[in-house]
């Protein structure tokens, strides 16, 4: 007797098994997260985020065309805003001279063709820390929707190609769409963060924005009024159907490697790409474990973003982008 397949011959060696490979990683899957902040000539390192920085405007037009000379194309703008500058309702999100805005402009001028994404939230601007603005303790859902708009239509006049609310308030697709078509602008985009969970993973990045929620009195110290229960499925379906029903072109799935299920599931759901967010602490956990010398850094990097596109992602924000696309194409 002999087995009737052996599965085996297709892994003989390298050559038979990237013949017969299903899922194939390229630039072109990327989306580049990028730290920008005020100053001249700083490139500054991230603590809890080895060999992530924070850029100057100069050496943010730098980076751009390194992106570019990689083939990444598409990059997704966060602002870390001086602590002077924040207050409740994120009066600075609408400078049209403001440090995202002039962000937006320095890429574009840099490389004309990038696809620049832009992060829409309060957070960053927040003296709370929090996505919404707060009266009587509370996050207030419809004040801070009709602030995400105008924040929209300031970065799409600014050269955005697309908007990508962060926030998860509910019914800022549809009034950001409708207030981006009112101004003319229907060829800005909408990437919905849709199913985002109320995460954990999330802490390098508040350490990067300096955006972490603030702990006192009578302010919420998480963001589980609005951020999604990690315990749950069928929301994420929910929401993500009414992101597509309110106007996003693009869905998002966040964070990655524990929400591959969601992703799964939502991409056999929806006709629409689905976006997973590589979170900065699945990218912490990759660096720390790595350089104890418990993990072979590139080799779980390699699998992980891997593993989101296997799930059924059509994009990928991962801080790993650049070491990814080095590591396969040199
Ligand atoms: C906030 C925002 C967060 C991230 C992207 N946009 C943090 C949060 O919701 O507190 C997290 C990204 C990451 O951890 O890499 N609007």
């Amino acid at each position: 007797m002999f087995p009737l397949r052996r599965n085996r011959r297709l892994r003989t060696n390298e050559s038979i098994r990237s013949l017969v490979r299903e899922t194939i990683i390229t630039p072109n899957d990327f989306l580049v997260p990028l730290f920008i902040v005020e100053g001249k000539g700083i490139k500054e390192e991230i603590p809890s985020m080895p060999n992530y920085y924070r850029y100057s405007l100069d050496l943010l037009e730098k980076e751009a065309k390194e992106l570019w000379s990689l083939g990444l194309k598409s990059v997704l703008l966060f602002v870390k805003v001086p602590d002077n500058l924040k207050d409740n309702k994120g009066t600075e999100a609408l400078n049209p001279n403001g440090l995202m805005q002039r962000a937006i402009k320095t890429v574009k001028n840099a490389v004309p063709d990038m696809l620049v994404m832009t992060d829409v939230a309060l957070d960053p601007f927040s003296i709370y820390g929090h996505d919404g603005i707060i009266e009587n303790g509370m996050i207030v859902n419809d004040l801070t929707t009709a602030i995400l708009s105008e924040m929209s239509i300031s970065h799409a006049q600014a050269g955005a190609d697309i908007v990508a609310p962060s926030d998860m308030m509910d019914g800022r697709i549809l009034e950001i769409r409708e207030a981006l078509e009112e101004e003319g602008l229907v060829n800005t985009g909408i990437m919905a963060y849709s199913a985002k969970y109320a995460s954990a993973f999330y802490g390098p990045f508040r350490d990067a924005l300096d955006s972490a929620p603030v702990d006192a009195l009578h302010i919420p110290k998480d963001k589980k009024t609005y951020q999604m229960d990690y315990a749950n499925r069928i929301e994420a379906l929910r929401e993500t159907e009414m992101d597509i029903d309110e106007g996003a072109d693009i869905v998002m799935v966040k964070p990655g490697i524990a929400y591959l299920d969601i992703v799964r599931e939502i991409k056999n759901a929806v006709d629409v790409p689905v976006a997973v967010y590589q979170v900065s602490g699945e990218y912490a956990m990759i660096k720390a474990a790595s350089e104890k010398g418990w993990l072979d850094h590139d080799a779980v990097m390699l699998e992980q973003i891997t593993a989101i596109k296997r799930a059924g992602a059509d994009i990928i924000a991962s801080y790993f982008a650049k070491d990814v696309i080095k590591l396969l194409y040199k």
